[in-house]
């Protein structure tokens, strides 16, 4: 196991109807004027935005309101909130939504305090200042609510890069599973093919002895196997839907990935896709995993054939390790199939044509300096080859 520091200060409110104590958790946190941001419209629908601004309003704090953030989040609206931010002199900002909203507020947040240009952390700097954030989740998927990242769209050039640092990590998170009964079963599934994603990032490690960190994973990912078909067969389910959000969280806050290197290529690639389509990423994700997992298997046949037998319930073949390997990708090509993901290309509406300008953004794109992955190095090169796997 390798050296590591860890903090994760995220005070974290989970359970029914705990959304009516946001108020209390923005005083707590010190916010008196706060920008409240949302997305395309599903917490209006819900009532739970209003049921927000009650309890903002119990305790006397005051708002303003900054909606509108679309999946796969723009740059636009986040110099927006910015200006927003310095005209109202904001001090806090409350996300309530999703992933998106969460990360275009954690942009907005760093932008704020911030003399240039909010790209300069998506591209190489790293956020230390950033207004604190407070979050209210709609959907077990992306963990921005623990994570110290963010991921946006630059509509110049089409660039979705993440940004991260400690600075951005919520102050506080309410995680009511019940608000994500009303998601559609697409993004429940997408949700939890991204909480999976998450952890084979860290799986695929090139450091030994970190047993932990593996049990951890692999746990997790088998809770993700065993609930995720509850959900889909009702959404309603409300202790299904407490176990996939709680490992959402537990998936990306690294608290999984702590003592080793992580790969990362997978997201990587899916971002050109989700950039380049507007696709969902947890369906793009859904594409890029197995085909990645087929073209690196040769890198550790060990570690395939590991979650394989401990995560797939595949039967080890000893003689021919690669074979239980391969059972083990096409047993979660299986699963992803049966929650209703996409596995090629064509499912997202991605083009062949598009695989070498795709490649090369992700290799170059934004001052990439050539090479993806932490587990295995892949080229341009390799990166085609990945995406040709998918079609
Ligand atoms: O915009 P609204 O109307 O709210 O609708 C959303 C959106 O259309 C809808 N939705 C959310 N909660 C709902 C609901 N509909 C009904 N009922 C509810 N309770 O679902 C759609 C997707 O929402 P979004 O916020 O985009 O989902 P997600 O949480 O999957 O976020 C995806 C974004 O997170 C980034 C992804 O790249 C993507 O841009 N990621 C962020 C990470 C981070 N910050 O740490 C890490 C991830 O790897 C990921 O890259
Ligand atoms: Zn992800």
């Amino acid at each position: 196991m390798n050296n590591f520091t860890f903090y994760s200060p995220t005070y974290f409110v989970f359970g029914k109807d705990e959304e009516n104590k946001t108020g209390e958790y923005v005083k707590r946190f010190n916010g008196s004027k706060v920008l409240i941001h949302y997305g395309g419209g599903s917490v209006i629908r819900s009532g739970l935005l209003d049921r927000i601004k009650k309890s903002l309003d119990k305790e006397n704090i005051s708002y303003v309101e900054l909606g509108g953030v679309k999946p796969n989040p723009r740059s636009g609206l986040v110099y927006e909130g910015i200006e927003l931010c310095k005209k109202e002199n904001i001090d806090f900002i409350l996300a309530v939504g999703g992933g998106s909203t969460i990360d275009s507020a954690k942009a907005i947040a760093a932008g704020a305090l911030y003399d240039g240009d909010f790209w300069d952390f998506y591209t190489d700097k790293i956020v230390t200042k950033a207004l604190p954030i407070g979050t209210v989740l709609t959907i077990a998927a992306a963990g921005s609510e623990g994570s110290p990242d963010s991921v946006i769209t630059k509509e110049e050039g089409m660039f979705k890069r993440g940004a991260t640092g400690e600075a951005l990590r919520p102050m506080f998170s309410i995680l009511n599973p019940a608000l994500t009964q009303t998601l559609p079963a697409y993004q429940t599934a997408a949700g939890v093919t991204d909480i999976m994603a998450h952890l084979f990032e860290r799986y695929f490690t090139t450091t030994n002895d970190v047993e932990v960190t593996d049990r951890l994973i692999e746990a997790l990912l088998i809770t993700m196997i065993n609930e995720a078909p509850k959900v889909i067969k009702d959404p309603n389910d409300y202790q299904a839907r407490a176990n996939i959000m709680w490992a959402g969280m537990l998936a990306h806050n690294n608290v999984c990935g702590v003592g080793r290197s992580q790969d990362w290529a997978s997201h990587d690639i899916e971002h050109e896709l989700s950039a380049t389509y507007d696709c969902t990423h947890g369906a793009g994700l859904a594409v890029v995993f197995p085909a990645w997992m087929t073209y690196n298997m040769k890198h550790d046949i060990k570690r395939f054939a590991r979650l394989a037998t401990n995560v797939f319930n595949c039967k080890m073949d000893n003689d021919n390790p690669e074979s239980t390997a391969k059972a083990g990708i096409q047993a979660l090509k299986s699963f992803l199939k049966s929650i209703g993901m996409p596995l090629t290309f064509d499912e997202i509406g991605a083009k062949e044509e598009d695989i070498p300008a795709m490649a090369h953004s992700a290799c170059y794109g934004n001052k990439r300096t050539g090479t993806l992955g932490g587990f295995a190095t892949l080229t341009e090169e390799d990166v085609i080859n990945i995406y040709k796997l998918m079609l």
